[in-house]
């Protein structure tokens, strides 16, 4: 792949998981190769949580800190946060203009979110929600980017921004390449309870946590249920140990589920390994983690440079887009 600009961003949720972490090793990657934008979208964030906006700041430092142990480099990549670069808020608007109503209706996680968010008590039949693609489409088109690392998920948002590039081309001259979607490779890992592994399910390994964190949630994985003493046969198809174990204990893993089929190792010598093969992997990063917060000032400075960098790319958009525009 020639240069390209890649554009990506993550609502600050604060610490990140392990299942995080393959996104993030993407990036790590592009950002060798390419001119690479990542956003923490404060702005979005506030789209579903308007009304407790106290963990915003604290959960953006966390994020970032997470960003900085798993290897993304502030001298290579533009690292920003959302509302500190106003010419995204600029160009939502502008596309605001632009864009049928109908387009934003029909997103196909739209009406889901609403139903499902407000059964929580989050009430997001708002504006702001509705132009949440809008802002994403701001994000991505306002660096000119052509890269868009993203997970499934957000497939129809990036068509949705495509589209809008389109449209701003067509009424006002061409601005705005069409990005592409790079769809990362996230690996699927469950929670410790079999579950999507999410925050709010409380059944994640946080990408920092200390060895003795890891072994707690080790421990609570659930593992074939029909198995009861050590030399019964297990059945690991079931068993949340063993997606694990795909990943981080790759070299042993057929191995590991032969025995446990046959009864030859127990649950407990079975976590034992797990344990110690993410207690390894992940060392690097939590040790990375501990230095960075020893840094007073530190992810204060990176902020602010990224932010002065984006803004610089993100005004020269800006000012492409008045002058096509014609005001
Ligand atoms: N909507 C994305 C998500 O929930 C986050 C996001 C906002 C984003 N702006 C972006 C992702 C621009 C890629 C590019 O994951
Ligand atoms: Fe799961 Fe390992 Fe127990 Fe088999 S031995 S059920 S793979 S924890």
């Amino acid at each position: 792949m020639t240069e390209k600009i890649v554009l990506s961003g993550m609502r600050p949720t604060g610490q990140l998981h392990i299942g995080h972490y393959s996104v993030l090793e993407q990036w790590v990657q592009l950002q060798q190769e390419h001119t690479c934008y990542f956003a923490i979208v404060d702005w979005h964030a506030l789209t579903t949580s308007y009304q407790d906006t106290s963990a915003i700041k604290d959960n953006i430092k966390e994020m970032l800190v997470d960003w900085l142990a798993s290897g993304l480099n502030p001298d290579k990549s533009t690292i920003f946060v959302q509302s500190a670069v106003h010419q995204h808020a600029e160009l939502h608007l502008m596309f605001s203009m632009i864009t049928p109503l109908s387009w934003l209706e029909r997103v196909p996680t739209y009406k889901d979110q609403i139903k499902q968010l407000g059964a929580m008590g989050k009430d997001i039949n708002t504006y702001g929600f509705l132009g949440y693609p809008l802002l994403q489409a701001a994000d991505i088109l306002i660096y000119r980017a052509n890269i868009v690392p993203v997970g499934e998920d957000q497939l129809p948002h990036l068509e949705l921004c495509r589209e809008i590039a389109r449209r701003f081309n067509h009424l006002y001259g061409s601005v705005f390449p069409e990005p592409e979607a790079l769809l990362s490779e996230f690996k699927l890992l469950p929670g410790i309870d079999g579950r999507k592994m999410s925050k709010s399910y409380k059944n994640v390994i946080a990408l920092a946590a200390e060895p003795e964190e890891i072994k707690k949630q080790v421990n609570a994985m659930i593992t074939d249920p029909a198995r009861i003493r050590k030399t019964d046969p297990g059945n690991p198809d079931v068993c949340v140990v063993d997606k694990y174990h795909a990943i981080y204990l790759k070299d042993k893993h057929e191995e590991i589920r032969s025995a446990c089929r046959k009864g030859e190792i127990g649950c407990v010598q079975c976590k034992k390994m797990l344990a110690k093969a993410l207690d390894e992997f992940f060392m690097p990063i939590r040790e990375r983690r501990h230095e960075i917060l020893k840094r007073p000032g530190y992810l204060d400075e990176i902020l602010e440079e990224g932010a002065k960098r984006a803004s610089t790319a993100a005004e020269a958009t800006i000012m492409m887009v008045r002058k096509a525009v014609g005001i």
